[in-house]
């Protein structure tokens, strides 16, 4: 089990420096990025992925000028020189070396960084048991501050929420908007069930349009499970049956208790066991039909 890392094509490990200290991603968080990860060694929707990659460089104004087919040939490489059974993979497009000064135009040419590294193993008490969120003050960047197409590896905003879940015992943050409707986690996207039927804030909340959120979606519509994007207040989410949280390789997690209050019976619920469920069987189906990374 390893971590290797490919910068613009040049493989290293954590002892490696492969990056410019002029690099504006360094300089300024002027880098996008995507997290992804592997089901026996394959990378789960990598086009998906890639396509969301492209469309938060382009809304930065990043021109990137690597392949996809370089890419996906980098991806494979460092996965391979990275030996894991199972992987994350985060892929980071910055700016590039340019000026000090926020013209990222003066960067010349897009640095492309692969990191590849074990993923975590995540406790199984965290999917069979659930875990605890906390609403923080921290709020999600309005989309006229930052649009939430962007994928931003500027994440001063997630980290100072999480840093306020964790001093109150919680695994997630929850962040509102500015119109203080629940928006989204500090890493993951929001759903709440009540009644059996399931609401996740729509995108004009400001979140960040998940790729496990969509695959959700598609798995409530296809199992006749009812589901609404609508907007929630934090009232709604207190009050729900069920709440819980996605994001790419953390899947489907319960949350039984946010900040004091106990979600239904501080159990995982019927509904999230059963999406839970579906979405494991709805993973395989879409592995099997993905061969490799080319
Ligand atoms: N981020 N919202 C935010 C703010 C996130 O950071 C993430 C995930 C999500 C869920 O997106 P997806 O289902 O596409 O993973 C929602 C990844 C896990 C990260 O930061 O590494």
């Amino acid at each position: 089990m390893s971590i290797r890392i490919n910068v613009d094509g040049q493989m290293g490990t954590e002892e490696d420096r492969l990056l410019s200290a002029l690099d504006q991603g360094f300089l300024f968080g002027a880098s996008v990025y995507e997290t992804i990860r592997t089901y026996d060694g394959v990378p789960f929707v990598l086009e998906r992925h890639l396509e969301r990659l492209r469309a938060s460089a382009e809304a930065l104004g990043i021109d990137i000028d690597v392949s996809r087919e370089t890419l996906t040939e980098r991806l494979r490489a460092t996965l391979e020189k990275a030996g894991n059974a199972e992987s994350s993979i985060r892929i980071v497009i910055s700016a590039g070396i340019g000026a000090i000064d926020y013209r990222t135009g003066s960067a010349r040419k897009p640095t492309v960084v692969i990191i590849v590294r074990p993923l975590p193993a995540f406790p199984e008490s965290l999917y069979q048991s659930g875990a605890k969120a906390a609403f923080v003050t921290v709020m999600r960047a309005s989309r006229g501050n930052l649009s939430p197409k962007i994928k931003s590896s500027n994440l001063l905003n997630n980290i100072m929420a999480l840093r306020q879940a964790h001093e109150k015992g919680a695994y997630e943050a929850l962040l509102l908007n500015g119109r203080g409707e629940v928006c989204e986690g500090s890493m993951s996207n929001v759903f709440v069930v009540r009644g059996g039927a399931v609401a996740t804030p729509p995108l004009s909340s400001g979140l960040l349009e998940g790729i496990t959120r969509e695959h959700v979606i598609e798995i409530a519509r296809a199992n006749s499970i009812e589901l609404e994007e609508k907007t929630c207040t934090p009232e709604d989410l207190l009050g729900a049956d069920e709440v819980f949280i996605t994001a790419s390789a953390r899947e489907v997690v319960p949350i039984v208790r946010v900040d004091e209050t106990t979600i239904g019976d501080g159990k995982p619920g019927p509904v999230t066991q059963k999406i839970m469920k579906c979405y494991q069987v709805h993973v395989r189906a879409l592995m099997s039909t993905t061969e490799t990374v080319d």
